[in-house]
């Protein structure tokens, strides 16, 4: 019997399909799309990321670094990691990656007894459940509450004996959620109970609106390094608005985790770009752009997002992220068809929540045979409202007009 590529039988995100369809109706229409489908901010990395590397560059400091990224660079790391997230690492364990999608991407692979599984939210960012079955691990999904939450309970009571990783991601794309440290606590107890791993993806740490953001690795600080399971996955791309330069690290929890990743990096790239890498030891010097933009986005939400609430479709402001999920169900319509008609009518782009709730079905090989999506997540949309406020104001105009038109009908 013959095994097709695993990589054949998993769809590409939903988010290229709103692309395509965005520029087919600019190209169609000739007027630009309100793009609020795209988590891309209005705001700009500071000019002296991009001297570092120009300089970098002049300067001929062009060769490969070590795998894991360099030195000057991991240090630093080192340092924001003990006074911002409270994570006591050796320099040996954090690796500087092409950003933390291929960070994520490698700890998987490094992680990953084939077949065994892996616990995901039930809404997720769908590169999640990608880079799992390219691992060849199978996906679980645990369930949320209403302000999409995960509790302990509802993670064991979907977790087997073959379960041997939990992912955590808070803030939350596309949910906006942030856990508190009683939840994550709560998460990282159960896990240490079971003899799982833990995964934490804090991509948009500096953007929290309400309470504190709470890295889980924090709570292994006073724990021997051999006894700590929570590996933590970082970005530049979100705090500094560096999406295009894919700059992000990951802080393994152990020495044994660090050997295995590095293999996965020299295998799959050689080292981390190295210009760039000056870009992020300039990055450093500036602790206070995160916090300038995270206003940026907060104001935003503070000034676009109440509308949506007052209309039924938010059931409260996200407290972190850069995103939200509207409730879309009042229309009658489903996420796909809301999403293509909306775009159609008002030019305004989105993403359906079935991207966010994928539930892909493996025969008792592992081997992929469908990719199904989670009826509830067909209620739902996802806007990102990092985008400039101007066009976050008439989008968000745009679609409200637009379920009210259907509400009215
Ligand atoms: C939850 C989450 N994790 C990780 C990433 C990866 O970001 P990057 O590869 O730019 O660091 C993203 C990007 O959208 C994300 O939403």
């Amino acid at each position: 019997m013959s095994h097709p590529p695993v990589a054949t039988a998993i769809p590409s995100s939903s988010l290229h399909e709103i692309f395509r369809a965005a520029d087919a109706r600019e190209l169609a229409t000739g007027s630009p799309v309100i793009r609020l489908h795209v988590g891309e901010p209005y705001f700009t990395p500071p000019a002296e990321v991009a001297e570092a590397i120009a300089d970098a560059q002049r300067a001929g400091r062009t060769s490969y670094t070590d795998v894991e990224g360099l030195a000057e660079l991991r240090r630093g790391l080192a340092t924001k990691l003990d006074l911002e997230n409270g994570l006591d690492t050796p320099i040996s364990r954090i690796f500087v990656t092409p950003g933390s999608c291929q960070g994520l991407s490698a700890l998987l692979l490094s992680m990953a007894e084939p077949g065994t599984e892996i616990l995901l939210p039930e809404l997720h960012w769908p590169i999640h459940v990608q880079q799992a079955l390219l691992a060849g691990l199978r996906p679980i999904f645990y369930a949320l509450d209403e302000s999409h939450f995960p509790d302990p309970d509802s993670i064991a009571a979907v977790s087997g004996p073959n379960t041997r990783i939990l992912l955590v991601n808070s803030p939350s794309n596309p949910t906006g959620a942030v856990m508190d440290a009683d939840r994550l606590r709560a998460l990282l107890a159960l896990g240490r109970e079971r003899g799982w791993q833990l995964i934490s993806d804090e991509a948009y740490e500096h953007f929290v609106y309400e309470g504190n953001h709470v890295s889980m690795a924090s709570m292994e600080r006073d724990l021997p390094d051999d006894q700590r399971i929570v590996h933590s996955v970082f970005t530049f791309s979100k705090s500094l608005a560096m999406t295009g330069y894919r700059l992000g690290y990951v802080v393994t929890a152990t020495d044994a985790a660090a050997a295995a990743l590095r293999v996965v990096q020299e295998a799959g790239i050689i080292a981390p770009p190295t210009p760039v890498q000056y870009g992020g030891i300039a990055a450093l010097q500036m602790p206070a752009a995160a916090e300038v933009n995270r206003k940026l986005v907060q104001q935003n939400r503070d000034e676009v997002l109440p509308a949506l609430r007052d209309a039924g479709l938010l059931r409260e402001l996200p407290a972190g992220g850069w995103y939200a999920m509207l409730d879309i169900s009042c229309t009658g319509l489903s996420a796909e068809d809301f999403t293509a008609q909306l775009l159609e009518e008002r030019g305004v782009a989105v993403v359906p929540g079935s991207g966010f709730g994928l539930r892909p079905q493996l025969d008792d090989r592992g081997a992929l045979v469908a990719m199904e999506t989670d009826a509830k997540a067909g209620d739902l949309v996802r806007i990102a409202f990092c985008v400039d406020p101007e066009v976050l104001k008439s989008g968000v105009a745009e679609l409200l007009a637009f379920v009210q038109d259907r509400n009215v009908r």
